[in-house]
């Protein structure tokens, strides 16, 4: 194996440069202590999975057990657990100024609870270390969807109340540990995606059978925020009776506000609901009162669990900014039968549903990652989308107000076809990928300069390709290449590197 620090940076500056800066954001500069960085999880990018000991999460576990589900194991993935010395001075090279990452709970915990693992710990020291040597700010993620296999084993993980003992225990340790270095800490990466994930999905390993498939996701949403509560209170108490450092806490939310398909009322009213459902089933119990938004009580009646006057209390208020993944905006298109509550579910008679099977709040974009919907100039998916980013983050700074102000902490682009494409072709002509961080960079700016939005950091996924859940090693979303089929992992600079270098330089102060 190689750990080598050499890179393949080009000798010159790219002749191509000027390409990546945009007339109408020229001398626009992101504020002061702007966060420049990228983001990676755990189980995508250490490897490892086996060493030192780490515990089975349910990712090792279904990957292998369940091997026509998935596309791929996270056994080896690109090795950061090996390589993160490399990793960071290649960071170092692209400008950025902070690295999000997760914790492996089962590294730290092999069994989700009981015996803590020394050797897990120090190696997110090393981590941690490694970062802030190279001027690089970790922000650390406690739970990026790895749940301890002996938890789901035990009582089906995020059904159970009990998890939330567990995950503050973990916590707790992690804060200890770290809290001297870390300042910026996420609970919960997506926990939308996640809580839904269980959903008519009989082989799902965060939800083991047995369980009603039907109301699963709002059983995970309320144990999860309540998680998410007894997390951020130890926190606060620690800092407050002086064993940590003071910093914030937050966690990351995802989807977005999709833009009308017409100005139609129907059309509009589709867009908020869709907004106050999904990205509102989290934040509206953490940033504004501690409870549901009425729309997700009426679509979802005894379906979702009621949240105690007790519980309220402990998620009001539990974060100290607003982070969002935001890869691209939807678009949203009011039912043609008129109903008003259709969530997609199929396998309840008494569910809403619409007449047509269609989800009416995800009517959006086709065809998921990539192809090309999130920045192709011609389409107007791209007239929807690129411009909607303002309106984003105008909807959500007012929508979400915090004193740390808003983050996006996850956006990037994946190519569907990467992989079938030459090794030379994926490294130095990513123009899509170029294309898209230009454009959203350049809203970045127009919302801090031109909206007031109180923007504080950007996040692109991923620092390099890496292993994307049931999609394998198959799908890219990296700023650099690896090369999986050599063992040695050999990594490359995409253009797209280039062109995120190159843009920050002229727009960090
Ligand atoms: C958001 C998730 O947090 C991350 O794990 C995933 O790889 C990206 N979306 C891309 O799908």
């Amino acid at each position: 194996l190689t750990h080598s620090t050499k890179f393949d940076l080009p000798p010159n500056p790219p002749t191509y440069l000027p390409s990546y800066l945009s007339e109408n954001t020229k001398g626009l500069k992101f504020p002061k202590g702007f966060r420049y960085g990228v983001a990676s999880a755990a189980t995508q990018v250490e490897g490892a999975a086996k060493e030192d000991g780490k515990g089975p999460s349910v990712w090792d576990y279904g990957t292998h057990v369940y091997p026509d589900l998935y596309l791929g194991a996270p056994d080896v993935t690109d090795d950061f657990y090996h390589r993160y010395v490399n990793d960071f001075a290649r960071l170092k090279a692209m400008g950025v100024n902070t690295f999000s990452l997760s914790l492996s709970w089962t590294r730290i915990y092999p069994l989700g609870s009981g015996q803590v693992n020394e050797a897990g710990l120090a190696f997110y020291d090393k981590v941690i270390d490694e970062a802030i040597k190279n001027d690089i700010q970790p922000i650390v993620t406690l739970f990026h969807w790895d749940t301890p296999l002996a938890l789901s084993a035990q009582y089906g993980s995020f059904m159970s109340m009990n998890i939330t003992d567990d995950f503050n225990q973990y916590a707790e340790t992690a804060f200890r540990r770290y809290g001297d270095r870390v300042k910026v800490w996420i609970t919960f990466n997506e926990p939308r995606v996640f809580c839904s994930q269980t959903a008519g999905n009989p082989y799902n390993l965060n939800f083991p059978s047995g369980i009603n498939a039907t109301t699963a996701p709002y059983h995970c949403t309320h144990n999860l925020l309540v998680a998410h509560g007894k997390a951020v209170k130890t926190y606060r108490h620690l800092v407050k009776e002086g064993t940590i450092k003071a910093g914030q806490i937050a966690f990351k939310g995802d989807d977005n506000k999709p833009t009308p398909w017409s100005n139609q009322p129907e059309d509009i009213e589709a867009s908020n609901r869709h907004a106050d459902f999904f990205i509102g089933i989290f934040a509206k119990p953490v940033y504004i009162d501690g409870d549901y938004p009425t729309t997700c009580k009426e679509t979802l009646g005894s379906f979702l669990p009621e949240l105690t006057p007790e519980e309220q209390k402990l998620i009001k208020g539990s974060a100290d900014f607003y982070a969002q993944d935001l890869y691209r905006i939807n678009t949203a298109k009011a039912a043609p039968n008129g109903i008003k509550a259709c969530v997609g579910n199929v396998t309840d008679p008494n569910w809403p549903a619409c007449q047509d099977g269609r989800v009416e709040y995800s009517s959006g974009a086709p065809g998921g990652w990539g192809y090309g919907q999130q920045a192709d100039p011609r389409s107007n998916w791209l007239v929807n989308s690129w411009f909607a980013i303002r309106e984003q983050l105008k909807y959500l700074s007012k929508t979400y107000p915090t004193k740390g102000g808003l983050y996006i902490s996850e956006f990037g682009w994946a190519e569907a076809f990467e992989n079938q494409r030459t090794e030379q072709y994926q490294i130095v002509s990513d123009y899509g990928r170029e294309t898209y961080y230009r454009d959203y960079l350049n809203e970045f700016l127009l919302s801090i300069h031109q909206d007031g939005v109180d923007l504080r950091g950007v996040f692109a996924w991923s620092l390099y390709d890496n292993f994307e859940w049931g999609l394998g090693l198959t799908q890219k979303f990296g700023l650099q290449y690896v090369n999986f089929t050599d063992p040695a992992l050999p990594r490359h600079f995409k253009r797209s590197f280039y062109a995120m270098r190159d843009i920050m330089q002229h727009h960090l102060q």
